[in-house]
């Protein structure tokens, strides 16, 4: 049986990022316990006020974000921390090695209905050791990021790590409070039937990602000659789980919805840190057009579209977006 602790006490694995990691995975304990008291443990429901980004703020989102900033602030080797739910970031210790950005609960819709909810991170390398960091220290593009990963609050808990070549999936043990390895090194089909889309966006999209849906729906009858499955879990963090165990395309493309939000999801952690799991274990993930972990960010809570999965399939989608480009 191979633990996190073990996992991580290798010498292939720089020990700032290993103890980055540890806290991370120590608050998960935490906000696993208590998603599991849920209404018990008075959290559900609404804090009454908004983030950032005018959205709602949940109890829990405010309660898993500030257990992870307290965590974070006090480990020596974080140099700063960012988050959805914080306007800016926050510096901590400045002769530490590593930024840390973090989702601290996705799927915050999900809370309120005892479904699944997750926290993301994305750990990236700090260049200006000994002084206190600022925001655009964390403006790193995706290729960048030292370690990626996402605890999944679901019937169980599961953490997903990528730290090396290879992404590794732990079980939360209940009994012993250890995550154990269950899975060495995650690989996604490149072809899939099943697909994640929120369609009820449908009339707000472009043209091809219309195309593409339509193409879906049409199935053995259209030009796919094959028939695809639906699933939406409504929180990122458990679709992209889906496709880790068992292939599919999820998107969350560009609409118009909301003109100041060109896609739903951030690209610094949301999208950065699941493009680099779905990478490393064999899918693809791009805004349509461009590669994910390429992006140079401007802003450390600015939005992407994205299309992530099966390699193949995201690469059809691709193709769609360039032939109607081009036409
Ligand atoms: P968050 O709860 O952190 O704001 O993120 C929710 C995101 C993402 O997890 C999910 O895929 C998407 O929002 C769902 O949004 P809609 O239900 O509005 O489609
Ligand atoms: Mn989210
Ligand atoms: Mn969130």
């Amino acid at each position: 049986m191979t633990t996190l602790a073990h996992y991580l006490n290798t010498p292939t694995i720089d020990p700032a990022l290993s103890d980055v990691i540890t806290t991370i995975t120590d608050v998960g304990k935490t906000i696993s316990q208590l998603l599991r008291k849920g209404a018990l443990a008075d959290i559900l429901g609404e804090a009454g006020n908004q983030n950032v980004q005018g959205e709602d703020q949940k109890k829990l989102d405010v309660l898993a974000n500030d257990l992870l900033l307290d965590a974070l602030a006090q480990n020596a080797h974080c140099a700063g921390v960012a988050s959805e739910e914080l306007d800016h970031a926050t510096p901590a210790n400045a002769d530490g090695s590593l930024l840390v950005l973090f989702d601290p609960l996705d799927g915050s819709s999900n809370i309120d209905i005892n479904m699944a909810v997750g926290t993301i991170f994305s750990i990236l390398p700090y260049q200006r050791q000994g002084q206190v960091s600022t925001d655009s220290d964390f403006l790193q593009a995706g290729n960048q990021q030292l370690a990626a990963g996402y605890l999944l609050y679901g019937t169980s808990t599961m953490l997903a790590l990528t730290v090396a070549d290879t992404v590794v999936m732990f079980s939360l043990d209940p009994d012993s409070g250890d995550y154990v390895l269950i899975e060495e090194a995650v690989q996604i089909d490149a072809d899939t039937s099943e697909y994640a889309i929120n369609g009820s966006n449908y009339r707000y999209w472009r043209a091809p990602m219309q195309q593409y849906i339509d193409e879906l729906i049409d199935g053995h009858t259209g030009v796919r000659g094959r028939d695809f499955n639906t699933r939406w879990v409504a929180a990122m963090v458990g679709d992209v789980h889906r496709i880790l165990c068992r292939g599919g395309l999820f998107t969350y493309p560009f609409d118009t919805k909301d003109i100041k939000k060109p896609g739903k999801l951030r690209l610094m952690y949301e999208a950065n840190p699941m493009s680099l799991l779905i990478e490393r274990a064999g899918g693809s993930a791009t805004d349509a057009v461009n590669r994910i972990l390429d992006i140079e960010p401007t802003d450390i809570h600015q939005r992407v579209p994205v299309v992530l999965g099966s390699k193949n399939e995201v690469e059809y989608v691709k193709n769609l977006h360039v032939q109607h480009a081009n036409a």
